[in-house]
């Protein structure tokens, strides 16, 4: 079946475009200071293309991130799953939810216009137990905010940890790297990983280390300049780290800001789960030209994988990612952009 391609609109004239091909955004446009619409994540012509280029802005499941170990233990029975990256599972495996062709309906949302897409991933699907129904629910919000709601449901004790890979650069196309953005991640500690980016299961401090951007920090002087160190050198030279967050209270809570003074969009990450992914492009390739008219190299843009942390189901210091029959898997992120004048809210 072909992917097909749908898009909303807010009030604002914000809109996104997705595909039914992994829930894969084809562009999300945003006003900048001016009210001039941009398109504030990377991508390519085809959604074909992204699972390819970094799994580039596509609903990631069951699992995201990483598993260990071959596969994990549930209930005294061993589920092997394919090591399709280096020596773990990565993303939900060979043919994981980035690569499903999702159902889709475009509704008149509560809360703006929205974009329901579903899937059934059967009992076994890259090795995980239980039929799992899962429901993705994308709103426009009338202040310009993008709004994930995740629910999932299965027949048998499962795990599911689903996140969403969008890459983003507030430039709307203009800069090709990182540099004029400023991050914030409200969060004083990491999982701290090995070789293969897998938990070591030691939770540590940010504190004295270049992971610290508990204040707005320059991700120019991360990436290229005077605050980059060991912990930035050795995976692909930039960030793909697993935060914890400084919650406050359980529900949503701040994880992330970007900012980007030159155009004057803003964008917070807030979010229902315990940790977020980091992940500044470091993989990425210039070999296919993107929708800009140019291929991205590392840095191109930065995802903020909200998740529960690498490797849980074999990790028993962290919180479960477990799923059991009659509960409900349910998981909130929102982008939240602020432009100043432009949007509402
Ligand atoms: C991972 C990176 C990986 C990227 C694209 C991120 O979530 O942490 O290590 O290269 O996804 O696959």
């Amino acid at each position: 079946m072909n992917p097909k391609s749908y898009t909303i609109r807010n009030k604002a004239g914000m809109s996104i475009t997705v595909s039914s091909l992994g829930g894969i955004v084809q562009s999300l446009l945003v006003p900048d200071r001016n009210g001039k619409l941009g398109d504030v994540v990377l991508g390519y012509p085809k959604a074909t293309q992204h699972h390819d280029n970094g799994y580039m802005n596509a609903l990631i499941g069951r699992v995201g991130n990483r598993i260990s170990k071959g596969g994990f233990t549930l209930d005294g029975t061993f589920y092997p799953l394919a090591n399709n990256s280096k020596d773990c599972a990565l993303h939900g495996g060979e043919i994981g939810f980035d690569q499903k062709i999702w159902d889709v309906r475009t509704f008149a949302g509560a809360d703006g216009p929205s974009i329901e897409l579903t899937l059934l991933s059967p009992d076994g699907d890259e090795g995980y137990p239980g039929n799992l129904f899962v429901r993705v629910v994308y709103t426009l919000m009338e202040d310009c905010a993008w709004r994930i709601d995740y629910m999932a449901v299965t027949d048998k004790p499962t795990v599911v940890n689903l996140t969403q890979h969008a890459y983003f650069n507030l430039s709307g196309g203009k800069d090709k790297d990182l540099c004029g953005h400023y991050v914030q991640v409200n969060a004083s500690r990491f999982t701290e990983h090995l070789k293969g980016n897998i938990p070591s299961g030691k939770v540590l401090p940010v504190e004295g280390t270049s992971l610290d951007l508990r204040q707005p920090t320059s991700f120019c002087e991360c990436l290229h300049g005077a605050k980059k160190d060991a912990y930035l050198k050795k995976v692909g030279g930039g960030f793909d780290h697993n935060y914890v967050l400084d919650r406050i209270a359980p529900g949503l809570s701040q994880a992330v800001v970007l900012e980007h003074p030159e155009s004057g969009r803003q964008m917070e990450v807030w979010t229902t789960e315990p940790c977020v992914q980091v992940y500044t492009a470091n993989f990425l390739s210039p070999k296919d030209k993107g929708k800009f008219g140019y291929g991205f190299d590392p840095h191109a843009g930065v995802c903020f994988e909200t998740q529960h942390a690498p490797d849980s189901p074999n990790q028993v210091g962290f919180p479960s990612i477990r799923l059991d029959p009659g509960q409900v898997y349910r998981s909130t992120t929102i982008y939240a952009f602020d432009v100043v004048d432009v949007c509402e809210g």
